[in-house]
């Protein structure tokens, strides 16, 4: 794949740092997970933007604990229509209800287990952003794909057939997360040139869409085994603007460490 570099206006965008707690925790881990986040966070809403996204039983009392606090409140998912018989299904307005600011879409897990597909994804896009959630937008390729050089056609591929026919001002808060599929879980993280090389291209592909100056304001986030380790290194690539965290978004000690990375000591790009 060629390197790239978009001239990144990196210092425009203010870093988010995401947690997706997945299928993981009940209701006292939840309360005990957050507290320490609370009080382990940079005062005054200083540094990154901070997301946690806990499973649905627990968004109500992670609310409560983060009223007032500079921590956002995000779903891992959503249903696209408002209300009706969909068991099982949770709608935007009651994500909204419970506290939520953002909503993940899109994620490789609901793509693979759940049979989300981009035309679904698309419905779900339109119905955060006529609420005014924030979707942080999942895309990435699997194993397969990168090894038979697929990779820039599937982010193309997923970015088109979720947001095309969008105003950008419809999608004035869009976060987009890259998570590569064999990253996931797996402890494999992309190195920090992989990941450059295919944020870079999902920048361009935005700036097709919509010009480069929305293209710049746009976030776009790495997922697949981040950890306290790693992230710096990361987070020193121009095109890196944030994290989503699956497994070390659950140890607080680490997920602060992550909150508080130390960008641009081995920028490569
Ligand atoms: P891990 O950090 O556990 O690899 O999960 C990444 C992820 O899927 C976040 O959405």
């Amino acid at each position: 794949m060629a390197n790239m570099s978009t001239g990144s206006a990196k210092s425009l965008r203010r870093p988010l740092i995401a947690g997706n707690w997945k299928m993981n925790l009940g209701l006292k881990d939840s309360v005990d997970l957050v507290r320490q986040l609370v009080d382990g966070a940079p005062a005054g809403g200083s540094g990154p933007e901070i997301m946690v996204a806990p499973p649905f039983t627990a968004l109500t009392v992670v609310a409560e604990l983060l009223k007032g606090k500079s921590i956002k409140l995000g779903a891992q998912n959503m249903h696209p229509e408002a209300s009706g018989a969909f068991t099982g299904e949770v709608s935007p307005s009651q994500l909204l209800d419970v506290g939520c600011s953002h909503v993940i879409l899109g994620h490789s897990e609901r793509r693979r287990m759940f049979g989300d597909t981009d035309a679904f994804i698309k419905k779900k896009l339109q119905a955060a952003v006529k609420l005014k959630l924030v979707p942080v937008l999942c895309i990435g390729e699997t194993l397969e794909e990168r090894e038979s050089n697929r990779t820039f056609r599937v982010l193309e591929t997923q970015i088109k057939g979720a947001l095309e026919g969008f105003a950008p001002t419809d999608l004035a808060q869009l976060v987009v997360a890259y998570e590569p599929v064999w990253a996931i879980g797996t402890g494999k993280t992309a190195t920090p040139d992989q990941a450059q090389q295919a944020h870079a291209f999902v920048r361009q592909q935005l700036k097709g869409l919509y010009g480069e100056g929305w293209a710049q304001s746009v976030r776009i986030l790495y997922g697949g085994s981040v950890t306290p380790e790693n992230v710096d290194e990361l987070m020193s690539q121009p095109d890196v603007d944030g994290a989503l965290v699956g497994g070390a978004s659950l140890k607080p000690v680490g997920f602060l460490r992550i909150i508080n990375f130390k960008a641009g000591t081995k920028a490569s790009a």
